[in-house]
């Protein structure tokens, strides 16, 4: 029987960091995964991949609507089967990446599924169905997350598709319906409006991305509208009868009232994610899941003795890098290290274009909990190199506290943008006030220039226009 200091079952961005820092401080350890290729929902299906599509239909948009703009005239054609062939490709060099950096570490990759059979074991059933045993001084659950199902339409892969499949369709949709306007929905929703599809987005709420803060979301949804997205808010699909050739769905208002009809050639549903933890023998170790089937932590301890649990399967937001800093954090606890996540810088982005960037508290947030706040804003519109790229879409809003002026929360829209979070993600770890990030000398001309000038208006000193 193999024994190992730490097991961790399942190998995505929880579990793959996890592993490479517990080999990294010296523990003997095993990442039990039964995809054929590590990197998880993320590398395989998810962040990767997606931003893959992203980019090349953007770069299409970009040649289609702005490249004559700057005297350059092409006739941009897509070849479809090329561009996902380089999406695959990214793929595939980024798992075997994490291949690479396991056989550097030291860290074993047991492959197969993993379940737990008592504290501090867990049986291991590989592709052919042969089983075995490992012992484990403490055991880490990083089985991640799967799309929340939609009783009525049912995903079959072909014509209605989850987000592993929308990433993957063999055709440009004639009518492309997406049910759910979340962060899912947008971004796959643009890949294929900007390949050409007719793109509608059924959303249930009145509003699109629940939880992202208002005024962000409101010019979103402006911006995706411009560009060709329709988006039918209050309302849910009641049902869909899938063809060979499409799908007739029927749609009504959310608070009832009389159905229509929506034919689509194709149909992503994107109503969520929830935790995976099937066959996972968690009652076996004593833990019971939440009603909506997460596991409850402290400090990533599950209750049952040496069991830890992070990433998707654990409360909090479903991002690939909240899930690689609880893993680290966790791995490093066990170690007996100090090891700490800061729930309240954890930053967010959709990788639509425009580009959405968020983190800290909401203005809504704000409001809820009667904290007193000073509102910065700055929009890109009056930022130099925005302009002659042509790029002047959005603004940056930074929220300071009215008394201690340190920087709440930041939410940004306009390209590029989540390449610039870092900076605030990096100024609120170190407790920054707004007025720190404003005495900041930033490049000229740069539109990172904009984060500067929102917190110079915070108290009311913004200078470019
Ligand atoms: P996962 O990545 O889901 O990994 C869990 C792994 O465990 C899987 O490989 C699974 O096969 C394996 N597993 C499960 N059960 C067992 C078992 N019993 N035995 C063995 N193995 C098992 N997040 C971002 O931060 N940025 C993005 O841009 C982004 N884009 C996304 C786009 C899409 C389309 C999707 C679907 C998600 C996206 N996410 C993004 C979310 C991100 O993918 C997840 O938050 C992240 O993958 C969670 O990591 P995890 O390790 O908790 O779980
Ligand atoms: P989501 O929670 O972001 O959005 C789901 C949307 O569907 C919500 O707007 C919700 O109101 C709506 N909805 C729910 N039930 C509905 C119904 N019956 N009919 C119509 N609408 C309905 O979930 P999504 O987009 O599936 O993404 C799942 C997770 O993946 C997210 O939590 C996100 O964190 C993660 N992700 C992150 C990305 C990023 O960081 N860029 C990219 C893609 C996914």
């Amino acid at each position: 029987m193999a024994e190992y200091d730490v097991i961790i079952i399942g190998g995505g961005p929880g579990g793959y960091n996890g592993a490479i820092r517990a080999g990294q401080l010296g523990l003997s350890v095993a990442c039990v995964e039964k995809r054929e290729t590590l990197g998880g929902t993320c590398l395989n299906v998810g962040c990767i991949p997606s931003k893959s599509l992203l980019h090349a239909s953007e770069m299409l948009d970009l040649a289609n609507k702005q490249f004559a703009r700057l005297g350059i005239d092409v006739t941009p054609k897509l070849n479809l089967p090329t561009m996902m062939r380089q999406k695959d490709e990214s793929v595939a060099q980024l798992t075997k990446g994490v291949e690479f950096l396991f056989n550097k570490n030291k860290v074993e990759w047991i492959k197969g599924g993993g379940r737990l059979t008592g504290l501090g074991r867990v049986e291991v059933t590989d592709a052919g169905g042969a089983t075995s045993i490992l012992e484990g001084k403490s055991i880490v659950i990083a089985t991640g997350s799967r799309p929340t199902p939609l009783p009525g339409v049912t995903v079959d892969g072909v014509r209605i598709v989850d987000s592993a499949g929308a990433l993957a369709l063999p055709e440009v949709p004639g009518h492309l319906v997406v049910i759910g306007a979340g962060v899912i929905g947008l971004e796959l929703g643009s890949v294929w409006r900007r390949l050409g599809a007719k793109v509608t987005v059924v959303e249930y709420l009145d509003h699109i991305t629940p939880g992202l803060d208002a005024e962000t979301a409101k010019a979103l949804q402006r911006s995706l509208s411009k560009q060709g997205i329709t988006f039918k808010l209050s309302a849910k699909i009641t049902g869909a009868t899938a063809s060979k050739v499409g799908v007739d769905l029927t749609v009504e208002p959310a608070a009832g009232g009389t159905a229509e009809g929506l034919s689509a050639d194709y149909v992503l549903v994107a109503i969520g994610r929830q935790p995976y933890t099937d066959d996972l023998g968690l009652d076996v170790v004593g833990i019971t899941p939440d009603p909506r089937g997460f596991i409850d932590t402290d400090h990533f301890a599950t209750g049952a003795a040496g069991v830890y649990a992070v990433g998707d399967v654990t409360h909090g937001p479903m991002l690939a890098h909240k899930a690689e800093d609880e893993a680290v954090a966790c791995i490093e606890i066990i170690a007996g290290k100090a090891g700490h996540v800061n729930y309240d810088v954890i930053p967010g982005v959709i990788y639509t274009s425009p580009e959405v960037a968020t983190v800290g508290k909401t203005e809504e947030e704000l409001k809820a909990t009667g904290v007193t706040y000073k509102v910065g804003k700055f929009p890109f519109t009056a930022n130099s190199r925005a302009k002659v790229n042509h790029e002047a879409e959005g603004f940056v809003k930074v929220l300071a506290d009215a008394n201690t002026d340190r920087i709440l929360g930041v939410h940004m829209i306009g390209p590029g943008v989540g390449e610039m979070i870092g900076e605030y993600c990096v100024a609120m770890e170190f407790a920054a006030s707004s007025e720190d990030v404003a005495r900041t000398c930033h490049p000229h001309p740069t539109r990172s220039e904009a984060l500067r000038q929102a917190a110079m208006g915070v108290e009311g000193w913004t200078m470019q226009a």
